[in-house]
């Protein structure tokens, strides 16, 4: 693994605890990958037989991620802790691992991002254990599609999933769904429909090149105007006024609100100059952003015996050598070697 250079213009890093990069941006939501394994297999996401999974020593143990986790949260600023995989429902010790880091103080917001396998029979447990909200990835509702993008007949165990997140007080409970042309993109006005339905809060993801297969082709991409196009038909869609913040969700009121929907245009309307992300690989790489072509090895670190304040050290230099945002729309880019399952969503 190869580490950061320091920053993209040479500048020095001030004398400050927080993730600051060289761009002005604090990093304060930490996305940690639990695994790269998943029980599904989407097809923008992994081949049907799967990837070559993280061999399990190479995995962070949860005292290692719990160390980890009380540095970014006690000496570096992280105050949104937000678990994801792989499918981070397949991690043993998730429940331990949530209530660990809810006692961390000054007390994180914990949110999981998931697919909902499995979460109709832990959404109390997990509520219990200290989880704050939750994120399902919803591509579409129809069983016999949703069994030829994810390759597995399970929508009914993601619906049952949301219920009981929803029953659980894990609210709001947001829905993630990507279209994907000639497959699921006539599904914006019926997904949306059912999320007001069941007081889901949708976000419309735009599909990014981080599969790999490196079958991503822009023209295929379903992008953010044509989302809001195809929703403009059928409701009323006015820009909410609430600030996007960190946020990448563009957000409208939907007929009037209170409802609202999100559109995240990652590759046509990139909010990186906005970005306040940090990321963990369930291997215990450090990455500054989903598209960085580096990593910080902290394991290593971890492993070879070194203080918090070495780790904190090693945490703030990664991020202030961050670019300033992720290229996909100029030429010469390069797609990470890690595939979106191996980074955490
Ligand atoms: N682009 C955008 N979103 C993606 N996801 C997985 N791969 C991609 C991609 N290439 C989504 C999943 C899930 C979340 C973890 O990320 O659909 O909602
Ligand atoms: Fe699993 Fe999520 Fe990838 Fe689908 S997109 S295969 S649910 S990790």
């Amino acid at each position: 693994m190869r580490g950061p250079a320091g920053a993209p213009d040479g500048s020095v890093r001030p004398d400050t605890p927080a993730l600051v990069d060289s761009f002005g941006r604090i990093a304060t939501d930490l996305r940690v990958s639990l695994t790269d394994r998943c029980n599904l297999r989407c097809t923008y996401c992994m081949p049907a037989e799967g990837l070559d999974w993280l061999a399990g020593p190479d995995v962070l143990t949860t005292a290692e991620l719990l160390r980890l986790l009380d540095v970014a949260v006690t000496r570096l600023g992280v105050t949104d802790v937000r678990f994801t995989g792989g499918e981070p429902l397949l991690r043993k010790g998730l429940e331990e691992l949530i209530e660990g880091t809810a006692a961390l103080r000054p007390r994180a917001r914990i949110s999981m991002t998931t697919n909902g396998i499995g979460l109709a029979r832990r959404a109390g447990r997990l509520r219990a254990a200290g989880l704050d909200r939750i994120n399902v990835s919803l591509d579409t509702l129809d069983p016999r599609r949703f069994a030829e993008i994810t390759r597995r007949d399970r929508l009914a165990d993601v619906l049952a999933g949301l219920a009981a997140a929803r029953a659980a007080g894990l609210a709001p409970v947001k829905v993630n769904a990507v279209l994907l042309r000639g497959i699921n993109d006539d599904e914006a006005v019926p997904l949306l429909r059912f999320c007001l339905e069941h007081d889901y809060h949708l976000r419309f993801i735009e599909q990014m090149p981080l599969d790999p297969q490196h079958g991503w082709n822009r023209a295929e991409m379903i992008t953010a105007a044509e989302i809001l196009d195809r929703l403009g038909a059928a409701f009323e869609l006015t820009p909410s006024h609430t600030p996007r913040g960190a946020a990448p969700a563009e957000r409208w009121l939907v007929d009037g609100g209170p409802a609202e929907v999100g559109v995240i245009g990652s590759v046509t309307r990139p909010f990186c100059e906005a970005c306040d992300r940090t990321r963990l690989t369930a291997d215990g790489a450090l990455r500054n952003c989903l598209f960085s072509q580096s990593e910080t090895d902290l394991r290593g670190l971890l492993r070879g015996g070194a203080s918090d304040e070495d780790l904190a050290g090693a945490w703030r230099a990664t991020m202030w050598a961050k670019l300033a945002g992720h290229r996909i729309n100029e030429a010469g880019f390069a797609q990470p070697i890690r595939p979106m399952s191996a980074i955490g969503g």
